[in-house]
């Protein structure tokens, strides 16, 4: 279980103190798949990086099974919304860098690289340089070095933002297949409700200005969600227009 208590965040912008989140309690059962859902600049990227110990806490706490997180915990990993492969580097060795940081030897770097990239049907183009591939590639490829270390929470940040419609349902469905696999708890960012409501399991909405949360509305729809079409489901259009309502409502509380 992991345990975000009463998290805030101050930034100094333009010499001003700037609340990008204030007071965030949210907790994240073992195995669950959460979206953060909100506006431009609402704080998601923040949040996620917060729990990462990408960016220092200004107060609150953070605990992963009981226990306090501080630093960069090695029991997550992030995929970043711009891809950001090392461009020196094959595909095998970008795959690697989670686990080289974790003092992982060798060959067991190479066996368990090569076998991440099997997860995402990558296998084929280990000695690839990035350059070499598509977007929706190079994005497997991210998700790939993230599952290589067998992280406890995958923290994504808008991972599929910048693919076209058609390689984001593909790997939509990949995502899912691979979180029913591998049982890891998924932190994913989207703005897109829709893909929120395709995802996951429950969704928190956050809203801007100060930056906070408002709501964590719950994904009664049935599973595996490949199996028929979830936007048209009576009960996901439901949540869509209630959510949509609540993220455009001025006085969200
Ligand atoms: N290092 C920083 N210094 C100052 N302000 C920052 C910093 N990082 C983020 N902010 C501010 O905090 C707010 C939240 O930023 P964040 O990137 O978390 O938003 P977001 O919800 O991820 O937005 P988007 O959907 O556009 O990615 C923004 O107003 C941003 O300008
Ligand atoms: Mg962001």
């Amino acid at each position: 279980m992991l345990e975000v208590r009463n998290v805030s965040k101050v930034f100094e912008k333009d010499g001003k103190d700037f609340v990008a989140l204030q007071s965030v309690n949210l907790t994240i059962k073992d195995g669950e798949f959460m979206c953060l859902v909100g506006p431009s600049g609402c704080g998601k990227t923040t949040m996620l990086k917060l729990i990462d110990g990408l960016v220092p806490k200004t107060n609150g706490t953070i605990v992963l099974d009981g226990k306090e997180v501080n630093g960069i915990p090695s029991e997550m990993s992030f995929v970043f919304q711009d891809i950001n492969l090392l461009p020196w580097r094959s595909v095998q060795r970008n795959v690697e860098i989670g686990l080289e940081v974790r003092g992982v030897p060798k060959a067991e770097r190479e066996r368990r690289a090569r076998q991440a990239l099997a997860m995402v049907g990558m296998e084929a183009d280990y000695r690839s340089a990035p350059y070499q591939l598509s977007g929706g590639m190079q994005q497997r490829v991210g998700v790939a070095r993230a599952i290589a270390v067998e992280p406890k929470v995958l923290l994504m940040d808008e991972p599929f933002g910048h693919l076209d419609a058609f390689t984001r349902e593909i790997l939509q469905i990949e995502i899912l297949k691979l979180w029913m696999q591998l049982k890891t708890t998924v932190i994913f960012v989207t703005h897109d409700v829709d893909e929120a409501i395709l995802l996951s399991q429950r969704i928190a909405l956050f809203q801007a200005k100060p930056g906070r949360l408002v709501e964590v509305v719950d994904v009664d729809l049935p599973q595996p969600r490949w199996e028929y079409d979830v936007r048209a489901h009576p009960r996901a259009i439901e949540l869509h227009n209630y959510i949509a309502a609540r993220l455009n409502a001025k006085e969200a509380d």
